[in-house]
Protein backbone atom coordinates (compact mmCIF):
# COMPACT_ATOMS: atom_id res chain seq x y z
CA UNK A 1 0.00 0.00 0.00
CA UNK A 2 2.59 2.36 0.77
CA UNK A 3 4.57 1.44 -2.54
CA UNK A 4 1.30 2.40 -4.30
CA UNK A 5 0.82 5.45 -2.74
CA UNK A 6 5.16 6.64 -3.71
CA UNK A 7 3.72 5.59 -7.44
CA UNK A 8 0.51 7.85 -7.40
CA UNK A 9 2.78 10.45 -5.76
CA UNK A 10 5.52 9.71 -8.81
CA UNK A 11 2.69 9.96 -11.33
CA UNK A 12 0.95 13.25 -10.21
CA UNK A 13 3.99 14.71 -10.06
CA UNK A 14 4.92 14.09 -13.94
CA UNK A 15 1.72 14.82 -15.13
CA UNK A 16 2.50 18.52 -13.26
CA UNK A 17 5.97 18.93 -15.44
CA UNK A 18 4.63 17.88 -18.34
CA UNK A 19 2.09 19.94 -17.84
CA UNK A 20 4.29 22.82 -17.09
CA UNK A 21 6.21 21.95 -19.71
CA UNK A 22 3.12 22.82 -22.28
CA UNK A 23 2.68 25.74 -21.19
CA UNK A 24 6.22 26.86 -21.44
CA UNK A 25 6.20 25.86 -25.21
CA UNK A 26 2.68 27.17 -25.72
CA UNK A 27 3.94 30.71 -25.12
CA UNK A 28 7.01 30.41 -26.91
CA UNK A 29 5.41 29.70 -29.97
CA UNK A 30 2.96 32.82 -29.18
CA UNK A 31 5.76 34.85 -28.75
CA UNK A 32 7.48 33.50 -31.87
CA UNK A 33 4.35 34.44 -34.30
CA UNK A 34 4.20 38.03 -32.47
CA UNK A 35 7.60 38.77 -33.28
CA UNK A 36 7.29 37.95 -37.40
CA UNK A 37 4.13 39.95 -37.43
CA UNK A 38 6.55 43.24 -36.17
CA UNK A 39 9.06 41.78 -38.13
CA UNK A 40 6.73 42.45 -41.31
CA UNK A 41 5.74 46.13 -40.80
CA UNK A 42 8.74 47.61 -40.37
CA UNK A 43 8.89 49.00 -43.83
CA UNK A 44 6.48 51.45 -42.70
CA UNK A 45 5.83 53.44 -39.59
CA UNK A 46 2.50 53.41 -38.29
CA UNK A 47 1.41 56.06 -36.30
CA UNK A 48 -2.13 55.91 -34.50
CA UNK A 49 -3.75 58.71 -33.64
CA UNK A 50 -7.17 59.64 -31.77
CA UNK A 51 -9.89 62.86 -31.84
CA UNK A 52 -12.78 62.96 -29.55
CA UNK A 53 -15.96 65.35 -29.25
CA UNK A 54 -14.15 67.73 -27.42
CA UNK A 55 -12.43 69.36 -30.32
CA UNK A 56 -8.86 67.28 -29.36
CA UNK A 57 -6.44 64.90 -31.08
CA UNK A 58 -4.76 62.84 -27.91
CA UNK A 59 -1.24 64.00 -29.21
CA UNK A 60 0.77 67.84 -30.08
CA UNK A 61 3.90 66.00 -31.41
CA UNK A 62 4.53 63.07 -33.11
CA UNK A 63 8.16 62.05 -33.89
CA UNK A 64 9.87 60.03 -36.84
CA UNK A 65 13.09 59.37 -38.95
CA UNK A 66 13.64 60.89 -42.08
CA UNK A 67 13.38 58.80 -45.06
CA UNK A 68 10.90 56.80 -43.02
CA UNK A 69 7.61 55.86 -44.93
CA UNK A 70 4.88 57.15 -42.46
CA UNK A 71 1.35 56.11 -42.30
CA UNK A 72 -1.12 57.95 -39.96
CA UNK A 73 -3.98 56.16 -38.83
CA UNK A 74 -6.87 58.77 -37.43
CA UNK A 75 -9.82 57.46 -35.40
CA UNK A 76 -12.65 59.70 -34.28
CA UNK A 77 -13.37 58.35 -30.99
CA UNK A 78 -16.15 60.58 -30.11
CA UNK A 79 -20.08 60.05 -31.62
CA UNK A 80 -21.04 63.61 -33.35
CA UNK A 81 -21.00 63.65 -37.42
CA UNK A 82 -18.70 64.95 -39.41
CA UNK A 83 -20.41 68.41 -40.59
CA UNK A 84 -20.93 69.00 -36.80
CA UNK A 85 -17.31 67.36 -35.22
CA UNK A 86 -15.52 66.67 -38.02
CA UNK A 87 -11.22 65.92 -37.96
CA UNK A 88 -8.60 65.53 -40.62
CA UNK A 89 -4.83 65.06 -40.03
CA UNK A 90 -3.19 67.54 -42.14
CA UNK A 91 0.30 68.19 -42.46
CA UNK A 92 1.79 71.70 -43.64
CA UNK A 93 5.40 72.06 -45.65
CA UNK A 94 7.65 73.41 -43.89
CA UNK A 95 6.93 77.07 -43.51
CA UNK A 96 3.68 77.67 -43.75
CA UNK A 97 1.54 79.53 -41.35
CA UNK A 98 -0.66 77.75 -39.85
CA UNK A 99 -3.23 80.23 -38.62
CA UNK A 100 -3.09 81.51 -42.11
CA UNK A 101 -3.48 77.84 -43.82
CA UNK A 102 -6.37 77.47 -40.94
CA UNK A 103 -8.29 80.17 -41.80
CA UNK A 104 -8.24 80.27 -45.72
CA UNK A 105 -9.01 76.00 -45.67
CA UNK A 106 -11.66 76.99 -43.44
CA UNK A 107 -13.74 78.64 -46.57
CA UNK A 108 -13.47 75.18 -47.98
CA UNK A 109 -16.24 73.18 -47.75
CA UNK A 110 -16.72 72.21 -50.81
CA UNK A 111 -13.49 70.44 -50.71
CA UNK A 112 -13.97 69.12 -47.11
CA UNK A 113 -11.62 72.22 -45.83
CA UNK A 114 -8.33 71.13 -48.23
CA UNK A 115 -7.47 74.28 -50.14
CA UNK A 116 -7.53 73.66 -53.88
CA UNK A 117 -4.43 74.24 -55.13
CA UNK A 118 -2.62 72.06 -52.64
CA UNK A 119 0.58 74.30 -52.31
CA UNK A 120 0.64 74.42 -48.82
CA UNK A 121 0.08 70.42 -48.11
CA UNK A 122 2.43 67.70 -47.18
CA UNK A 123 -0.24 65.25 -46.72
CA UNK A 124 -3.74 64.82 -45.54
CA UNK A 125 -6.58 62.55 -44.42
CA UNK A 126 -9.81 62.63 -45.96
CA UNK A 127 -12.64 64.18 -43.40
CA UNK A 128 -14.18 62.10 -41.11
CA UNK A 129 -16.74 61.72 -38.11
CA UNK A 130 -17.37 59.63 -34.89
CA UNK A 131 -16.88 56.40 -35.14
CA UNK A 132 -14.75 56.42 -38.14
CA UNK A 133 -11.22 56.30 -39.33
CA UNK A 134 -8.68 57.59 -41.84
CA UNK A 135 -5.13 56.93 -42.96
CA UNK A 136 -2.77 58.82 -45.47
CA UNK A 137 0.38 57.42 -46.07
CA UNK A 138 3.64 59.84 -46.96
CA UNK A 139 7.43 59.45 -47.19
CA UNK A 140 8.74 61.65 -44.52
CA UNK A 141 10.27 65.19 -45.43
CA UNK A 142 13.33 66.75 -44.84
CA UNK A 143 14.71 66.89 -41.06
CA UNK A 144 13.02 69.95 -39.17
CA UNK A 145 9.80 70.53 -37.54
CA UNK A 146 6.47 70.68 -39.10
CA UNK A 147 2.61 71.76 -38.20
CA UNK A 148 -0.08 69.39 -38.48
CA UNK A 149 -3.93 70.43 -37.79
CA UNK A 150 -8.02 69.58 -37.81
CA UNK A 151 -8.51 71.91 -40.62
CA UNK A 152 -12.63 71.61 -39.79
CA UNK A 153 -13.58 75.40 -39.27
CA UNK A 154 -12.48 76.51 -35.36
CA UNK A 155 -10.39 73.30 -34.65
CA UNK A 156 -6.78 74.40 -35.59
CA UNK A 157 -6.56 76.82 -32.30
CA UNK A 158 -6.38 73.45 -30.53
CA UNK A 159 -6.33 70.97 -32.92
CA UNK A 160 -2.71 71.41 -33.59
CA UNK A 161 0.61 70.27 -33.00
CA UNK A 162 4.20 69.33 -34.38
CA UNK A 163 5.51 66.76 -36.96
CA UNK A 164 9.04 66.14 -35.69
CA UNK A 165 11.54 64.50 -38.76
CA UNK A 166 15.01 63.81 -36.72
CO1 LIG B 1 -11.45 68.62 -36.06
Amino acid sequence: MKNFKYLLGILVLSILISCGNQEKKASKSAFETQSETSTQDTSVKVIEITANDAMQFNTSKIEVQAGDKVKIVLKHVGKMPKNVMGHNFVLLKKGVDLVKFGNKAATEKDSEYIPDDGDDVIAHTKLIGGGETAAVEFNAPESGSYDFLCSFPGHFAIMKGKFVVK
